[in-house]
């Protein structure tokens, strides 16, 4: 069966959809996406994930074309015809076609895009390789908040990091850690969880959210404040998160190795809750 996607309500084969030459996500990056990750058929966090694109399509003034709850159940009816079960849905929402000019059309067109695609299975917790995170000056805008569909600062760091050997880049100004070019970082320091807070130059994440949840329930502190990289590469755990990898321990942060070059104790407690709250949410 060939890929479907869904394109302005309509779920149609990938190959028969076509997006016009002077949309303007495609000439202005002037649109807005999410990433909802697909355990046994169903989407998890779905609901925080549709806040967030509604947060980040009203940071940059775009009036989404299709009503939620339409959006919502053609997502829905996507993924059930995708027979997509462990992977994710992408999806964007564009302000849609207009003649190229930087001021907003009047009436925006809007053009919303997803698709489904199946993932490997993530590492049990504690298990599989660390990610090795190599530093890059954070060049990106200052609305990291808002999910944007441009995303060249964050593809060229990607890029560089992966090319010299590394598998994220992780943004540092003035000695202030933000978070990765496609995930959120967190030190554990002194038995508590330390994280750059959200906003200008760091995405809400929704793994981010849960992770936090689950921390509270297992009396875990977060401290949600500046963190310096001289204290992230002395920590006694590194990890990050994002929708489709949950969590990865981080093993190396440039050339230094972290902890005892293995899985820390509270990421993989944390991780394990974290999978607890997928099974809760979308089994049976
Ligand atoms: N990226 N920070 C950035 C810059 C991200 O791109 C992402 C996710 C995150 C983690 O957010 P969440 O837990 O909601 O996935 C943080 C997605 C997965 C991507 O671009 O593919």
């Amino acid at each position: 069966m060939s890929e479907l996607v869904y394109i302005n309500g309509e779920i149609i084969p990938m190959a028969d959809a076509r997006i016009g030459v002077e949309d303007r996500g495609y000439q202005f990056a002037d649109g807005v996406y999410e990433v909802f990750r697909l355990y046994n058929g169903r989407p998890f966090t779905f609901k925080e994930h549709l806040d967030r694109l509604e947060r980040s399509a009203a940071g940059i003034k775009l009036a989404l074309p299709t009503p939620r709850t339409e959006l919502e159940a053609g997502l829905l009816k996507l993924v059930d015809r995708s027979g997509v079960r462990e992977g994710m849905i992408y999806l964007q929402a564009t302000r849609g076609v207009a003649p190229r000019n930087h001021v907003f059309p009047e009436s925006p067109s809007g053009t919303v895009v997803a698709y489904c695609r199946p993932l490997p299975p993530i590492p049990n917790p504690g298990e599989g390789e660390g990610a090795k995170l190599m530093a890059v000056p954070d060049e990106r805008w200052k609305r990291c908040w808002i999910k944007s569909i441009a995303l060249l600062a964050n593809v060229l760091a990607k890029n560089e990091a992966v090319s010299q050997g590394y598998d994220e880049a992780v943004f540092v100004e003035n000695g202030v850690v933000t978070e990765c070019s496609a995930s959120n970082v967190f030190a554990i320091i002194n038995g508590k969880i330390v994280t750059h807070p959200v906003g200008s130059k760091v995405l809400p994440g929704i793994t981010r959210e849960v992770l936090f949840q689950c921390a509270a329930e297992l009396k875990i502190e977060v401290d949600e404040r500046t963190l310096m990289e001289s204290e992230a590469v002395r920590a006694q755990e590194l990890f990050i998160t994002s929708t489709t990898r949950e969590i990865s321990w981080v093993a190396r942060w440039n050339e230094k190795y972290i902890g005892q070059g293995r899985c820390g104790p509270l990421t993989a407690k944390l991780h394990r809750a974290i999978q607890q709250r997928v099974r809760q949410e979308t089994n049976g």
